[in-house]
């Protein structure tokens, strides 16, 4: 088969890694792809939103299966265009990416079919959002409505910071057009988890529960980032509460989307919150998370060409989703500063030497200057290692993590630490 991945960060590495190890892959194309993936595909220098040029490589190629990493492409109707054209996708269309491109679509669906969420109002007016804040109090959440690149959300502990929040968004327009809308929202008190799942538009497969970490420095403090890094599977998901996940919260939004006219075929991402009455959702993606994608891939034993084919031919029902009885750590390594100014450019040294140590070294932000490999972006690489239990992982991690240098590197130095503390 030839494959077409669209995307160019560290899940795209580790989707192209795991895509490799099928028996049925002959070619793989990725656009535009990095450093990294190209040692598996050949990159073609295509804009993810240039979808009339994408579906044009794709005919051109003869490519059997398009594979779409990121969001902003599926929220264009990215996997619309491909199937107009009778080309097969891995991925939801436009309609049924609303589920993370539009806050308000996702939680007034989530209110209609029951699925437990925190309590929310959608205000396009400034004053009624903050009358509304004054009522209910503190601490309350703010999220602009359509996609912020994970910036568009406020915590905030005081009813003054939500109310400078609205301001911020409505008045303001911080996210432009994505917060023209926000969505305000009750605090949830509990522990997250990243729950990733196959989906046909009618099964749903969970795949090993993930927990990445969002903010910039260790004890999960600074600012929040496109995640640091991430581990699996996460303790907080014990087989009765995935039981719960299942039933309660991926399952009747698979159904919800079918019946609502738009299904869901791809990967299902459910931002959880395990509180005390059980799994509530916090938010919704449409796609593989970042950096999940390179704790959860590496766990799966089973064919993933064969999964994502079922999906899309609606027979995950009959197809085997094994995963490895072991434990997966990734150590995100990022350029100093992050996410605020940072550096590009720099030397990156001792990625063999991380790698040899048996890490697999997913590139995010690299690139190829005169034939030398170098810093070019916020997060540069996942360090990602597999052991048979969380401890192993972490030690294999943070070895292969210092193996590797370049200027002014920072990375947190307490991933997998809610995991690590059952252990102890
Ligand atoms: P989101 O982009 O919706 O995933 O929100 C970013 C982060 O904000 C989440 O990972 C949570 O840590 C936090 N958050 C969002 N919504 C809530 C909520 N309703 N209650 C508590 N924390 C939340
Ligand atoms: N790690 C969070 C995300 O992929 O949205």
């Amino acid at each position: 088969m030839r494959i077409l991945l669209i995307g160019g960060g560290g899940r795209e590495h580790a989707l192209a890694w795991k895509l490799t190890a099928s028996p049925k892959v002959e070619k793989m194309y990725c656009a535009p792809g990095n450093p990294g993936i190209s040692r598996w595909a050949e990159c073609v220098n295509i804009d993810v939103r240039d979808s009339e040029a994408l579906v044009a490589f794709a005919l051109d190629k003869a490519v059997d299966l398009t594979v779409v990493g990121p969001e902003l492409p599926l929220a264009d109707g990215l996997a619309d265009a491909f199937a107009a054209r009778g080309l097969r996708v891995f991925g939801p269309g436009r309609a049924a990416a609303r589920l993370e491109s539009s806050k308000a679509f996702a939680k007034a669906l989530m209110a209609k079919y029951k699925i437990p969420t925190a309590r929310f109002a959608v205000f396009s007016d400034a004053e009624a959002a903050k009358a509304y804040i004054r009522e209910n109090g503190a601490p309350v959440v703010i999220k602009a409505d359509g996609l912020a690149a994970g910036k568009g959300v406020v915590v905030a502990e005081t009813v003054e910071a939500a109310q400078a929040a609205v301001d911020m968004m409505l008045r303001d327009a911080a996210f432009g057009e994505a917060s023209s809308r926000v969505v305000v929202e009750e605090f949830m008190q509990g522990e997250e988890a990243s729950l990733l799942a196959f989906t046909d538009g009618y099964t749903v497969v969970p795949m090993v529960a993930a927990q990445d970490h969002k903010r910039a420095f260790d004890g999960d403090q600074g600012p929040n980032t496109g995640g640091m890094g991430a581990y699996a599977p996460a303790p907080v998901m014990t087989a009765a509460m995935l039981q719960r996940a299942v039933r309660e919260v991926l399952q009747p939004t698979v159904d919800a989307m079918r019946r609502e006219g738009c299904l869901f075929q791809g990967c299902l991402y459910a931002g959880l919150m395990i509180t005390a009455e059980g799994p509530r959702v916090v938010e919704f993606n449409c796609r593989f998370g970042d950096p999940e994608a390179q704790v959860v891939l590496p766990l799966l034993e089973s064919d993933l060409v064969e999964i994502m084919e079922a999906c899309i031919d609606a027979r995950l029902a009959e197809t085997s989703v094994a995963w490895k009885d072991a434990a997966a750590v990734c150590v995100v390594l990022a350029a100093g500063g992050y996410p605020g100014d940072y550096r590009k450019g720099d030397a990156i040294l001792g990625l063999s030497a991380a790698e040899d140590s048996g890490a697999l070294v997913f590139h995010a932000g690299t690139a190829l200057r005169d034939g030398r490999l170098v810093t070019n972006g916020g997060r540069v690489l996942g360090v990602t290692a597999v052991d048979r239990d969380i401890l192993g992982a972490i030690d294999k991690a943070y070895r292969a993590a210092q193996a590797i240098t370049f200027d002014d590197k920072h990375y947190r130095k307490d991933i997998a630490h809610r995991a690590a503390a059952r252990v102890h």
